[in-house]
């Protein structure tokens, strides 16, 4: 991305954030603060697709957003808001659903394996993907750091942005899934993807001694310690993510090298990670005893978005016959 981008993604608010969400994207979208326009938003309204609770979502949406501003997010580079309070979406969502085949939505994956697991499957759950489209083309997003799980999520929007577009002209930008190579899936505790409703995530903010105790259950393969270790074990690709390249080469050589302990790996490990978001924790506390500030940002980050979505949501309805008054 040599030219300015107009960068744009949303977490959802599912309690407490992990380090999958942190390398799968928060970590990118700070990044890219610095050379983009950066739109970046708590998904609050999909969190009511599994969440049906007031208390819950609201405390959720506010450490959501608590957690992105101590991680780094600068809300004067960037525009930054809660989800809900731009509803220009819903509306959105509405005229892209007239356009959206039932097909389309049948083969989404993450809903198969959201009702697989046992959600209880609402129409909203099932919408999912075309509020999510309506996120991103509301608001004109061009490239959208997202985890490899939202891959296919990116290919809806553009599917329907393009269906769009040919029926009604050219009205909404055609988006780019913005995925790390580095990565790509993030295993949890237990080797699976990292989850917060699969509980093998590692949450970033905390007790410490919850982190240790998190990173000392990694699974571990049986491995005589006379014996060089597996590369593409949990262990090692959880610690590759807190190391820049050259340390990872000697990470990989320790694998190689007889005598390594799982144990001791471990307890570097989790030392590593409390190491790592020191600094976020402290600034985390400080905005969590100044929420004032916290919501006027939130606030105003809502009303710039909205300006935006306007536009995008004026040219739509009259592109489709519905701005009668001008
Ligand atoms: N579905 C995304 C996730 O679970 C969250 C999301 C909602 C999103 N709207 C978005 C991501 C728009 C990028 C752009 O991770």
């Amino acid at each position: 991305m040599a030219t300015s981008k107009r960068v744009l993604s949303g977490i959802q608010p599912s309690g407490q954030l992990h380090i999958g969400n942190y390398f799968g994207m928060m970590k990118r979208m700070i990044r890219y603060q610095e050379e983009h326009e950066l739109f970046c938003f708590i998904v609050d309204y999909h969190a009511l697709t599994t969440l049906n609770n007031r208390r819950e979502l609201e405390e959720n949406t506010l450490n959501a957003a608590i957690d992105f501003l101590a991680l780094g997010l600068d809300p004067d580079q960037s525009i930054f808001w809660i989800q809900s309070d731009v509803p220009q979406v819903t509306e959105l969502t509405w005229l892209l659903s007239t356009i959206t085949g039932m097909g389309l939505l049948e083969r989404a994956t993450s809903y198969k394996d959201k009702t697989a697991r046992g959600v209880s499957p609402n129409v909203g759950l099932f919408n999912y993907p075309i509020l999510m489209a309506a996120d991103i083309l509301c608001f004109g997003g061009e490239i959208v750091p997202v985890g490899k799980d939202q891959k296919q999520h990116l290919e809806i929007t553009r599917d329907i942005a393009q269906r769009f577009n040919k029926i009604y002209g050219d009205i909404f930008v055609i988006p780019q899934a913005d995925i790390n190579k580095s990565s790509q899936l993030i295993p949890g505790i237990d080797g699976q993807k990292m989850s917060k409703s699969y509980g093998n995530d590692i949450p970033l903010f905390v007790d410490e001694k919850i982190i240790r105790q998190k990173i000392m259950s990694i699974t571990t393969d049986s491995t005589p310690i006379d014996k060089p270790k597996d590369r593409n074990s949990t262990i090692f690709q959880i610690f590759s993510l807190f190391l820049d390249g050259q340390e990872q080469q000697e990470l990989a050589h320790r694998f190689d090298s007889p005598g390594l302990r799982y144990g001791d790996l471990k307890k570097e490990l989790a030392e590593s990670i409390i190491e790592y978001f020191k600094p976020f924790r402290e600034k985390r506390i400080y905005l969590g005893k100044h929420l004032d500030y916290v919501q006027q940002v939130l606030k105003s980050g809502a009303q710039k978005a909205e300006v935006v979505a306007n536009k995008f949501l004026t040219n739509a309805r009259t592109a489709m016959g519905l701005n009668y008054s001008g």
